[in-house]
């Protein structure tokens, strides 16, 4: 259900559930979270690309296996929480790279990644209003601070599903690329990530996280905190000499 390679310093994920356009099943989660740990874990990796197929990226949680849960029993299992939400644990920078369909949980686990690369193909949308239910990992919070009310209430109320184009006029989407040239465009900005420093980048993803969560003023001291213990690394001091020395910087000392 799930493959990995590496490519450099690049650890890349694809979900590989064809049978049912990777619909996210408690299985899947399961060994999606345990590849995104591995590689979080693995210091030849820099940055993870998590990718489906051309016709879909996930076409959302497993309607077959939903249809039976019961309340309270979801509660108790902690469903969603126990298995969907690995991705966030992940301190090194994590890229959506997205085809096809992204429905539902599958949009919401795209919205979890920390860039969406869209293929000119993708298309997002959060149907669960169409089977009786709402979106229940994220797709209410973290869709309204993406695009806005109007859009994600209508997104939310109808069911509607937007074009690739149309997420990325409304900062769904970092940039759309033609659909051939997806993996190989998340795996160079993946690759261009880890030449950078680990730890200045792990500190940036964990900043801008930090914009969603607080006040501005909390999210600034934040950063200033992050920012002035970089001063402390070895990347720091790498990165301003070689600057100054006019070649390239060999980062990765910590
Ligand atoms: N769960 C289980 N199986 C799914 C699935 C899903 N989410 N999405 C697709 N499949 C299965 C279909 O049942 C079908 O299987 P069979 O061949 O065995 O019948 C196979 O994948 C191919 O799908 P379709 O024949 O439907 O393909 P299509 O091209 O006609 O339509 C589609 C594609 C529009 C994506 C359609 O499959 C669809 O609407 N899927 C469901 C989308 C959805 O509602 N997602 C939200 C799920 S709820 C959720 O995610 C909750 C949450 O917030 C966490």
């Amino acid at each position: 259900m799930i493959k990995t390679e590496t490519h450099g310093r690049a650890g890349l994920i694809r979900l590989d559930r064809p049978e049912a356009l990777n619909a996210l099943s408690d299985a899947l989660m399961e060994e999606l979270g345990a590849a995104l740990l591995g590689f979080d874990a693995d210091p030849a990796i820099g940055a993870i690309v998590i990718t489906g197929s051309e016709r879909a990226f996930a076409a959302g949680a497993d309607i077959r296996e939903m249809q039976d849960r019961r309340f309270p029993g979801t509660f108790r299992e902690d469903f969603i929480g126990a298995r969907w939400e690995t991705v966030l644990r992940v301190r090194k920078p994590v890229i959506a790279a997205v085809a096809g369909f992204a429905l539902g949980g599958g949009c919401e686990l795209a919205m979890m990644c920390d860039i969406v690369l869209a293929a000119d193909t993708a298309k997002f949308g959060q149907p669960e209003i169409t089977l009786g239910i709402i979106p229940g990992a994220g797709g209410t919070q973290r869709l309204a601070r993406a695009v806005g009310k109007s859009k994600a209430m209508e997104m939310v109320l109808t069911g509607r599903v937007l074009s690739a184009e149309e997420a990325e006029r409304a900062n769904l989407v970092a940039r759309v690329v033609p659909a051939a040239e997806l993996l190989a465009e998340a795996i160079k900005v993946a690759e261009r990530i880890a030449a950078l420093s680990p730890v200045a980048a792990a500190m940036a993803k964990q900043a801008i996280n930090v914009a969603f969560e607080s006040t501005l003023r909390e999210g600034v001291r934040h950063e200033r905190q992050l920012f002035l213990s970089l001063f402390g690394s070895a990347d720091q001091r790498e990165g301003m000499a070689a600057f100054l020395d006019k070649r390239k910087p060999r980062f990765g000392e910590g």
